[in-house]
């Protein structure tokens, strides 16, 4: 019998690492083709991540970095149909909510081939981000959408998609597990920083409307260099570019490093005494390895971690992030809001009955 053939996209850093386990999955009964938009380009974004989550390399890498966002989707688009018309998918997966994200979904809608979005029904219902325009978008060309919670279902409900929607858990979980266990045998990011655990904090940014904005920026900057510990910031390359344009300085105990591999990642993410981010992936696997998060944005599509108890919404306002950092820790237990771990096996079985 022949295989059916899934065309996987990816193009940024946090797609990496959640298609990893889903291809694994996918292997033993579908022929996956996969294809690298190009949107994370440097080494330390795309390339470590290939190598640490022994997958091979893409298929097809279309090269396309950088650009404004018109330039750079609609350059996806063109590319992606020449690939998609050359290889006569039976199905397309698309991860998340990136440019590359919106790109493969829209590629597949005209071509009329069917889609399949991992990671649906997230909203954060701020339309300024670029993001929640791709998420919603993306939703809406979806024939099978897998919802990583409840409430992404409920989500997609009240925008009336009520089709082929199946609530799986979170293939980031997945991940996790799969994950720390290499990253505890192979790790020796806090011997070099002379850091131990609970002894610093870890920050990222990286969303554009933190990175762009001038004043928020340096008003993140402030509160992390009041910190009364180490706070060891891994620098996105937007948030890099931005602060030599502008010349804000990282004062204080402030220690920035260049973007790290998803093992180091992992690593500081454990040991941290506190994770201050604007990451989506980054708050949810704080609340995974349970390290009390607080995050730098007015709100989150991860709201489970807020009403756990986990997770903190502070904005870029320097008094309140710096009070919570001091004062605030969770008392609350952790539960398993984001399935069981399985999440790949059973988007496999779906996709099976799917395409049959
Ligand atoms: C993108 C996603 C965001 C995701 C994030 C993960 C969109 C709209 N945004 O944001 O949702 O959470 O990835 O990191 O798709 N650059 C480099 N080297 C690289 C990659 C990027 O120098 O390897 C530069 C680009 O040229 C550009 C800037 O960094 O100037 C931003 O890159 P871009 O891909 O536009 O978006 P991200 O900010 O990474």
């Amino acid at each position: 019998m022949n295989m059916k053939t899934i065309v996987t996209i990816v193009g940024a850093r946090p797609q990496f690492v959640k298609a990893a386990p889903v291809s694994r999955a996918l292997s033993s009964v579908f022929k996956e083709i996969l294809i690298h938009t190009g949107q994370h380009y440097d080494y330390g974004m795309s390339e470590v991540f290939f190598s640490e989550m022994e997958m091979r390399p893409p298929d097809f890498n279309l090269g396309i970095g950088g650009g404004s966002h018109g330039e750079q989707t609609g350059r996806m688009l063109i590319e992606l149909e020449k690939v998609f018309n050359a290889v006569k998918p039976d199905c397309v997966m698309v991860y998340g909510d990136t440019n590359s994200t919106l790109a493969g979904a829209l590629t597949a809608a005209k071509m009329q081939i069917p889609l399949a979005h991992v990671e649906a029904g997230l909203r954060s219902y701020n339309r300024s981000m670029p993001e929640e325009i791709n998420r919603v978008l993306t939703d809406h060309a979806s024939d099978l959408l897998f919802c990583p919670t409840q409430t992404a279902v409920q989500n997609l409900s009240s925008e009336g998609i009520r089709r082929g929607i199946h609530q799986v858990g979170d293939v980031m979980y997945d991940a996790l597990l799969h994950n720390l266990a290499l990253a505890r045998q192979k790790n020796a990011i806090l011997r070099d920083l002379k850091l131990g655990k609970g002894q610093y904090a870890l920050a990222t940014v990286h969303r554009a409307a933190n990175t762009d904005d001038r004043q928020r920026m340096s008003a993140i900057l402030d509160a992390l260099g009041r910190l009364s510990l180490p706070v060891v910031f891994p620098v996105h390359p937007r948030a890099r570019k931005m602060m030599g344009e502008w010349g804000i300085p990282a004062g204080g105990n402030i220690i920035l490093i260049e973007p790290v591999g998803h093992f180091d990642m992992l690593t500081l993410q454990e040991n941290a005494n506190c994770i201050l981010t604007d990451s989506g992936g980054v708050q949810k696997e704080a609340y995974l390895v349970g390290v009390r998060c607080i995050t730098l944005r007015e709100e989150t599509e991860w709201v489970e971690t807020v009403s756990a108890g986990w997770n903190s919404l502070a904005g870029v306002n320097k008094e309140k992030i710096v009070a919570l950092f001091e004062t605030w820790f969770p008392t609350q237990e952790r539960k398993l809001l984001y399935g069981d771990g399985h999440s790949s096996e059973k988007i496999t079985r779906i996709l099976v009955e799917f395409l049959k």
